[in-house]
């Protein structure tokens, strides 16, 4: 175990058939999650149990999965220590976590996680792409700005934006292009 850095990993976390962008937050050894209470990965983690967080380095995964679900037959099954749970097929590792719930607030809960098994699949290379850092950025912001319409987000957003449109390659530009469907309803995601 220990492929995560001390810090905030971000991940797709994968629970009962669901998939969502979420940051392991690993600090002097453990192993942490903040969810937004509501959410399907709060609810499914809270009844079951256990997540996975699946590495990956995809840029329209991670827009795709913030804001909306993913088919049934996207989610591979794992059996791990008693628990059948689901995980992402093309993934570089992942690390199953026994979850929970260690701390609730009104709008959020702390959970505290356990690794029981991590697998390394295909480690890629990736060179840092600002473009690359910039949708993850403006997908969380875009995630947060959906619930309140914040101004000074939009303001994040377009700043990221600017950073994709000059640093970006296709994948990023695809990216965008469906962040913006997600964020502007009435024309819809760019799929
Ligand atoms: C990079 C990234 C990291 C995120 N981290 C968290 C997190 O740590 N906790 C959380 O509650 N939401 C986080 N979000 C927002 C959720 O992904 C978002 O609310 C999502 O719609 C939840 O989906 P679900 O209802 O399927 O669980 C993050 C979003 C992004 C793009």
């Amino acid at each position: 175990m220990g492929l995560f850095q001390e810090g905030i990993n971000e991940v797709i976390a994968t629970t009962w058939l669901n998939a969502a962008p979420m940051g392991i937050i690993h600090r002097d050894g453990t192993y942490r999650m903040v969810l937004f209470r509501g959410s399907h990965t709060a609810i499914n983690v809270e009844r079951w149990g256990w997540v996975v967080a699946n590495v990956v380095h995809d840029p329209v995964l991670f827009v795709r999965t913030a804001f909306s679900d993913l088919p049934d037959s996207a989610y591979v099954e794992e059996q791990v220590e008693g628990f059948l749970v689901h995980r992402l097929p093309e993934v570089e590792a992942w690390i199953a976590f026994d979850a929970a719930v260690e701390h609730r607030a009104r709008e959020s809960m702390t959970i505290s996680l356990s690794p029981m098994k991590e697998v390394t699949v295909t480690p890629l290379v990736h060179p840092v792409n600002r473009g690359y850092n910039s949708i993850i950025e403006a997908a969380v912001h875009g995630t947060r700005w959906l619930w309140n319409h914040d101004p000074a987000l939009k303001a994040l957003i377009d700043h990221h934006r600017a950073i994709v449109q000059r640093c970006g390659g296709p994948r990023e530009m695809e990216a965008l292009a469906l962040l913006e469907g997600y964020l502007n309803p009435v024309k819809g995601p760019a799929t």
